[in-house]
C-alpha cells in the first residue's frame, strides 16, 4: 500500500469537489501468525512511515497484513493458508500455524475505525478455514465492507506487466482504483464477468434458445453500464487532478476510450443499456462464429 496513492486519489476527489483532501492513517497495526510474524504490535503516528531492514526481514510482509485491509487477496495474491506463520525449524511444540490475523487501527476522513481480517480456523471437523472480515468488533458479511473504509493501491516491481500484458490486466488494475471510490464497482465487475461467460459458454454449446440470451445479455447490460460509469467517473477525477500536475512531470490527461464508454459521453445511462442489450442480442451469430464477445 502506498501512502502516494491514497493521497493521489484523496487529491483526485479533492480537485473536484473543492472539499479538504481526505486522509488515511494506520495508527495501529496488530498481526498473529502473519508470515514470519508471531505476534507484533506498531503504533503510527501521522506522519509517513519507512520500513528499513535486511533483506528477508519482513518489510513487504508489513505491507502484504496491510493489504489485507482492503477487499481482495493481498499485493502477493497469495493462497490464504501461504500466509500462515511457519516456523523455521519445526519442533512438537512449533508446528504450523492455521489461522492468521491483521487488526489495525484507522483514522479516516470519517473517523476512528477498527478492522480485523484473516484465516479463521475451520468451526467444526472437516470444515474449512474461512477468511473473516470485522469491522469495529462486528462481522461484515464479506469483503466488499472493507472496501468502504479502506482505499488502497500498490505499485510492485511485478507490476511492469501491466505494460507488457493486454487490455485485460490494465483494465483490473483501474477497476481496484474505481473500486476505492465506487465499493460496489467489484461486484458490478463480477456479475458482468460472470453473465459474458455464461453467454459465451451457451454459444460454444450452441444454445439457441432467446430467453437465456435475454436474461443473460440484461444482466450484461445493466452491470455493464453501471461499471462503465463508475469506471468514467474515476478517470475523470484522475484525469481532473492529472492536469495540474505533479512537480517536474508532465502533465497528463486521460480518458477512456470504448464503445461503451463513448454512449455515456452522449447519452443517458437508461439508453446506454438499452443500446448495449440490442447490439449483444443482434451479435450472437457473429460471436458464436468468432468465439468471442464483440
Ligand atoms: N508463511 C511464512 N511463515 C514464516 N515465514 C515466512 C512465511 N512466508 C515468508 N516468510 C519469511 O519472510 C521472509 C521474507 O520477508 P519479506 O519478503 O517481507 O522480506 P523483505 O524485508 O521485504 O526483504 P527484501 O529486502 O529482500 O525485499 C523470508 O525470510 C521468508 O522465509
Ligand atoms: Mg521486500
Amino acid at each position: 500500500m502506498t501512502a502516494g496513492a491514497i493521497s493521489a486519489l484523496a487529491y483526485a476527489s479533492d480537485a473536484v469537489s473543492g472539499a479538504a483532501p481526505a486522509l488515511l492513517a494506520v495508527r495501529q497495526l496488530r498481526l498473529s501468525d502473519f508470515r514470519n510474524y508471531r505476534q507484533l504490535r506498531l503504533d503510527c503516528g501521522l506522519e509517513p512511515v519507512v520500513l528499513v531492514g535486511a533483506n528477508g526481514a519482513g518489510k513487504t510482509n508489513l505491507l502484504e497484513a496491510l493489504s489485507f485491509l482492503a477487499p481482495g487477496r493481498g499485493l502477493r495474491r497469495a493462497r490464504l493458508d501461504e500466509v500462515c506463520h511457519r516456523p523455521r525449524s519445526a519442533g512438537n511444540d512449533d508446528a504450523p500455524a492455521t489461522s492468521w490475523a491483521v487488526a489495525a487501527t484507522l483514522d479516516t476522513p470519517d473517523g476512528r475505525v477498527a478492522i480485523g481480517t484473516g484465516l479463521e480456523p475451520a468451526r467444526n471437523e472437516g470444515g474449512l478455514p474461512r477468511r473473516v472480515v470485522r469491522i469495529d468488533g462486528r462481522t461484515a458479511p464479506s469483503q466488499t465492507a472493507l472496501g468502504r473504509h479502506v482505499a488502497a493501491v500498490w505499485l510492485t516491481p511485478q507490476l511492469d506487466r501491466l505494460f507488457l500484458d493486454g487490455a485485460s490486466e490494465r483494465r483490473r488494475f483501474l477497476d481496484r482504483l474505481v473500486t476505492a471510490l465506487h465499493p460496489e464497482h467489484a461486484g458490478d465487475v463480477a456479475a458482468y464477468e460472470n453473465a459474458l461467460r455464461q453467454r459465451a459458454r451457451l454459444l460454444g454449446e450452441g444454445n439457441r434458445d432467446p430467453h437465456w440470451f435475454t436474461a443473460l445479455e440484461d444482466t450484461m447490460a445493466r452491470h455493464g453500464v453501471a461499471l462503465a460509469a463508475a469506471r468514467a467517473d474515476t478517470v475523470q477525477r484522475l484525469d481532473a487532478a492529472a492536469r495540474l500536475g505533479v512537480g517536474p512531470f508532465p502533465r497528463a490527461s486521460l480518458a477512456m476510450a470504448g464503445e461503451v464508454d463513448g454512449w455515456l459521453a452522449t447519452m443517458a445511462a437508461l439508453d446506454a443499456e438499452d443500446r448495449l442489450r440490442g447490439e449483444l442480442a443482434a451479435s450472437r451469430l457473429r460471436d458464436a462464429d468468432a468465439g468471442t464477445t464483440s
